[in-house]
C-alpha cells in the first residue's frame, strides 16, 4: 500500500469484481480507453483472475486498485505494462471508473504514486503513455503528474465515427526525482 495525498494504491482483489462491473460498461468512461465494446462479467472475471496475480518481472505488468485513502472507496485501477527489463521502461494506464469521481484530483495523485512505484520500487528509467487527442482531462492530469508531450500517431484512434490522433507523453526518472528524490513519498498513510 502506497499513499498519495488523496489515494491509496493497493493490491487488486477478486472481491473488487462487482465494484469494477458497476461502471466498466459506461461509454462516457470507456470511450477514452480505445475500443468501447461491452464487456461481460465472465470476461471481466477472467481478466481479474490474471490481473490479481501479475508479477511485474515475470508477466511484464502490474495492476493496482486505486481507493480513496480516507473513505477506502474503490475508484478504479492504475497499471504499468509492457515492462521492459532491457530498457527499464514501461507504459502507464489508468481509469477512474465513476464519472462523479473524475476531475477531483484522484487521477493525478494515483499517477504520481504509480510513478513513484515505477521509479523507486521497480527501478525503471522512463515511463510513457498514450492518450486520445480528445482526452483533455487526461492530458492535464498527466501534465500535472510531470509527463511531457512528445509526439503523435496521426489518426490512430477511431471513436464515435471519426479518426483522432493518439498523443504520446513520457517522463524520465531524473525528472521525477527532482520532485520526489530517494527517501521521499508522494503522501502519507491516512490517520483515520
Ligand atoms: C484521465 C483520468 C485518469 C484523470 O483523472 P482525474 O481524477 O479525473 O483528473 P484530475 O482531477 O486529477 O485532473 C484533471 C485536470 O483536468 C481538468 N479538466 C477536467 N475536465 C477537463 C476537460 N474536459 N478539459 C480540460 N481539462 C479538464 C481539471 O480541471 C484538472 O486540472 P486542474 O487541476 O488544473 O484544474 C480520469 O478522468 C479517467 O480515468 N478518465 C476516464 C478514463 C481515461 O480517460 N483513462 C485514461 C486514458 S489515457
Amino acid at each position: 500500500m502506497y499513499f498519495g495525498e488523496k489515494v491509496c494504491l493497493r493490491a487488486l482483489e477478486m472481491s473488487d469484481l462487482n465494484k469494477i462491473l458497476e461502471h466498466w460498461n459506461t461509454f462516457a468512461m470507456r470511450r477514452f480507453l480505445g475500443t468501447a465494446l461491452p464487456c461481460s462479467e465472465n470476461a471481466e472475471r477472467v481478466w481479474l483472475e490474471k490481473a490479481t496475480q501479475y508479477d511485474p518481472w515475470k508477466d511484464g505488468q502490474i495492476v493496482l486498485a486505486v481507493e480513496d485513502k480516507n473513505s477506502k472507496k474503490f475508484l478504479g485501477t492504475v497499471s504499468l505494462f509492457g515492462i521492459s527489463k532491457a530498457f527499464q521502461r514501461a507504459e502507464l494506464g489508468i481509469a477512474i471508473h465513476n464519472e462523479e469521481h473524475m476531475g477531483k484530483g484522484y487521477g493525478t495523485d494515483a499517477v504520481k504514486v504509480m510513478l513513484w512505484i515505477g521509479f523507486h520500487v521497480l527501478g525503471l528509467n522512463s515511463i510513457y503513455l498514450y492518450h486520445a487527442e480528445f482526452n483533455d482531462r487526461g492530458k492535464r492530469a498527466y501534465e500535472k503528474a510531470g509527463f511531457k508531450s512528445i509526439g503523435a500517431f496521426r489518426q490512430a484512434v477511431y471513436m464515435q465515427g471519426a479518426f483522432h490522433d493518439l498523443l504520446a507523453m513520457d517522463i524520465l526518472k531524473s525528472e521525477f526525482l527532482e520532485e520526489y528524490p530517494p527517501g521521499s513519498f508522494v503522501g502519507e498513510a491516512s490517520k483515520t
